[in-house]
């Protein structure tokens, strides 16, 4: 079986190649198929950007309108899959309804599930994209007990989702131009971003030749936890605490440092990047403005830029090289737009479902492709034989 190599937390092992998203985490640099985040994110559109990442190429004029055609006509979710959506209770956690639509997905389009057929997985990618838009507006909805409105087939990808999620049914509504921007720009950002917990877990529950919707459902329960995903929600729920006179900044960052009760400072550090998160520096540079314009003014903004101030000037924090990343100011304007806490990471999961699914697709393309299958150090009992219950 030859040496095995410990490395707990994959922290130096390359579980595959990838020619989809490429990061230096010592300069902050990422980049999708080539193309820097920060061009991306200024001029790109959401849909576009799933294009490239699940095609390779930046689409022609044409062919990204017929994607986003194919995109929108399956926007639609069956009557019986509303329902069954219904029926979750509306306590729920929304990352556990995201997870259970999803694998509930492959069970309306059998014919979509073979890994290894072309054109079905072309048509699993499409209605992944598309129902998940609506899927996402529904979870939002049913959070607040509102109605659930069709997809719009006219609109584009994000402004429908935001209509879905915001409109009164049967009026005029139309999209705050400042927030739709917002909205795809965070899409955009978070669309794929190599081999983090929920991609690996995508990709190792997709080594065993299962299908999109089961392996794209792992990834969103492995990013519902508080390290990974679901620290967006997780970091205004820490500003929220320390708003209402839990602690004040001080006190607080005092026992991230003593490592209290295991306390961190949330949307903070991370396994690659070493410097300023540059997904990070988009977001807080947008914040101030989109909240300016919806006219938000929150005190909780404040609150966490004077949590990194302290951070980035505190030895703690430098000497471990820790920065503000992605999810530290995303609360902050999902929460201007409308949405509550819970829906944070539901949002993330929307986003990043072009990187999984085209992570997904590379893996099943490669020849060189093997079941997922770590090894282990054993440290467990040696030999010893089995004694009946009365004789122990
Ligand atoms: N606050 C305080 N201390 C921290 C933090 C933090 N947010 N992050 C890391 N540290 C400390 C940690 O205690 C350790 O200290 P020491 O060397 O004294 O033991 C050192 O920094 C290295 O941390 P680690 O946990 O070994 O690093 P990791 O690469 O295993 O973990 C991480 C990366 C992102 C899980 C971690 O930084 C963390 O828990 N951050 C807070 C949660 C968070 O914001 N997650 C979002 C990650 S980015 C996007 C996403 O995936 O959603």
């Amino acid at each position: 079986t030859g040496l095995v190599t410990y490395d707990p937390g994959f922290m130096n092992t390359a579980s595959t190649s990838s020619a989809i998203t490429y990061i230096d985490g010592d300069q902050g640099i990422l980049r999708y198929r080539g193309y820097p985040i920060e061009q991306l994110a200024e001029r790109s559109t959401f849909l576009e950007v799933a294009y490239l990442l699940v095609y390779g190429e930046l689409p022609d004029a044409a062919a990204l309108e017929a994607f986003t055609e194919r995109v929108n006509r399956h926007t639609l979710v069956p009557e019986q899959f509303r329902a069954f959506l219904s029926a979750f209770p509306r306590g729920g956690h929304p990352m556990s309804v995201m997870a259970s639509a999803m694998n509930a997905l492959a069970t309306f389009y059998p014919e979509s599930l073979d890994p290894h057929d072309d054109e079905a997985v072309d048509l699993a990618t499409v209605l992944i994209l598309a129902k998940i838009r609506t899927i996402t507006s529904y979870v939002h909805r049913s959070m607040t007990d509102e109605p659930l409105l069709y997809p719009d087939y006219a609109r584009g990808y994000v402004e429908d989702f935001l209509r879905m999620s915001f409109a009164v049914p049967y009026q005029q509504w139309e999209a705050d131009p400042v927030v739709a921007s917002a909205m795809d720009k965070l899409l955009i950002l978070h669309a794929d971003h190599e081999q983090n917990c929920s991609t690996s877990t995508v990709r190792i529950v997709g080594s065993s030749n299962a299908n999109l919707y089961a392996s794209v459902a792992a990834g969103i329960n492995a990013l519902s936890g508080p390290s990974h995903g679901g620290a967006n929600e997780a970091v205004l729920l820490m500003l929220e605490r320390i708003r209402s006179g839990g602690d004040s900044v001080e006190t607080f960052m005092k026992k991230v440092k003593n490592k209290e009760d295991g306390v961190r400072l949330m949307g903070f550090g991370h396994r690659v990047y070493k410097s300023y998160d540059p997904r990070a520096a988009i977001v807080k540079k947008h914040a101030d403005a989109v909240l300016e314009s919806l006219g938000v003014k929150d005190e909780l903004l404040d609150i966490a830029l004077g949590l990194e101030e302290i951070a980035l000037n505190d030895d703690y924090f430098v000497e471990r090289k820790l920065y503000p990343n992605v999810d530290f100011y995303t609360g902050l304007i999902y929460k201007a737009i409308g949405f509550s806490p819970a829906m944070f990471t539901p949002l993330f999961a929307l986003g990043r479902m072009p990187g999984w699914i085209a992570q997904w697709r590379e893996m099943m393309k490669d020849p060189s492709t093997k079941i997922g299958r770590p090894r282990q150090i054993y440290t467990g009992a040696t030999e010893r034989d089995y004694v009946p219950a009365e004789q122990r």
